[in-house]
């Protein structure tokens, strides 16, 4: 096979960009896009000069691969309808809603020899890469996600819209078992949680905090990772990693509290630009939709192997269960009975500037 035929399902705000790349991509016809929406559907088809259909099964016969890019909560019934006619895919993260539906998907691939991508594209962020090249031993993460209100995605929570981007990273760099999950969260908007904090305690004693929310004022993306080496700090929007190890006289057994006063002064001063070093990667622009597509395309040809499998898709959902299940059962109060759970806070929402209202009264 020399060009593989590809179609996209689902073209809304993501499965637009994902037609729009394809149309283009070397060695790859962009055979169709599907969506029920029919404006939709017909504007992205003739944009990216191919046909449009109104239901993803209209692709089957005519593909060798499909993008599905619809909502979450139908990457099940999509993703079983065109594995089971012999079509490899790409997923959008996560895999799908349910662990037991993302197995299914995984197993359904396997059995039948097909390609399942996941799309977990900050795998292809260039700083994510530069991070895994650095060859840290992660002894402690932190991972920090936020956005404002998409309005989109809403059904699932943030611990399967965007904590699972970090969840796929974690395990992928700490490439260990979590043993031990901590977490709460809460709904804001009505539905599924909002915001949500979670500790992870790994086999091997490595520790991850992440935080995540959808409801933010400012977006940001980062990773921050201690290990015996030294430090990284992420920043994926920026696409930028810093890197801090301890200088010289750290690896000599060095004891700040041994220090008079006036090598105290000197040892400060000297602090940031002597004894820890630094150095700043600041990676080229790049557009990681188009790395991810590419890695696809590749392996339908045989070329590479794609590098997030269903089974990563499943791993990372598996754990997100596992988080989710802990933000459920998680009691805002010392009571049995409740309040728990990230709808069911202790107190009513928004009465903070009442309370202090009342306090200044009083
Ligand atoms: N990798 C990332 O960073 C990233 C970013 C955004 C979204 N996503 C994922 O992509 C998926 C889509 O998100 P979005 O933001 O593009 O949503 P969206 O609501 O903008 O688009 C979804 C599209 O799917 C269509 N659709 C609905 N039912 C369908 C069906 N039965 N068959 C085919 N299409 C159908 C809708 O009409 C809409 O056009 C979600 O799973 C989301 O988690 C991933």
């Amino acid at each position: 096979m020399s060009k593989v035929r590809i179609g996209v399902v689902g073209v809304g705000h993501l499965g637009k960009e994902h037609a729009r790349i394809l149309s283009t991509l070397p060695d790859v016809e962009l055979v169709g896009v599907a969506d029920p929406s029919r404006a939709q559907v017909e504007a992205v088809a003739l944009r990216c000069n191919t046909r449009a259909f109104t239901n993803h099964k209209d692709l089957i016969g005519k593909v060798d691969a499909a993008v599905v890019a619809a909502p979450t909560f139908l990457h099940h019934n999509v993703g079983t309808d065109l594995l089971g006619a012999g079509i490899s895919l790409l997923v959008e993260k996560p895999l799908a809603k349910e662990l037991d539906q993302c197995q299914e998907l995984e197993q359904l691939a396997r059995d039948n020899k097909l390609i399942l991508q996941v799309g977990h594209i900050e795998r292809f962020n260039p700083a994510y890469e530069e991070l895994v090249q650095a060859g840290l031993s992660p002894r402690y993460v932190v991972c920090k996600r936020t956005s404002s209100f998409p309005g989109r995605s809403l059904d699932v929570g943030v611990v399967l819209d965007l904590m699972i981007h970090d969840l796929d990273l974690v395990l992928d760099l700490v490439k260990d078992i979590p043993t031990h999950v901590e977490a709460f969260g809460a709904s804001i908007m009505g539905g599924c949680e909002d915001m949500a904090q979670v500790r992870l305690h790994f086999a091997r004693g490595a520790i991850v905090d992440l935080m995540s929310s959808r409801v933010h004022p400012e977006p940001c993306r980062s990773m921050d990772v201690w290990g015996p080496e030294g430090y990284a700090g992420v920043d994926f929007a920026k696409r930028t990693l810093k890197l801090w190890q301890p200088g010289e006289i750290f690896r000599r057994g060095f004891d700040a509290t041994k220090l008079d006063a006036p090598s105290m002064g000197q040892f400060r001063a000297e602090l940031f630009t002597r004894h820890l070093e630094s150095r700043d990667i600041v990676c080229e622009p790049c557009d990681q939709l188009t790395k991810e597509l590419s890695n696809f395309r590749d392996g339908l040809l045989g070329r590479s192997n794609v590098r997030v499998t269903g089974e990563h898709g499943v791993r990372a959902v598996a754990l997100a269960t596992r988080i989710l299940e802990s933000i459920e059962r998680h009691p805002w109060t010392s009571s049995p009975f409740g309040p728990s759970g990230p709808r069911d806070l202790p107190a009513p929402k928004g009465q903070l500037f009442a309370n202090a209202k009342k306090e200044a009264a009083a």
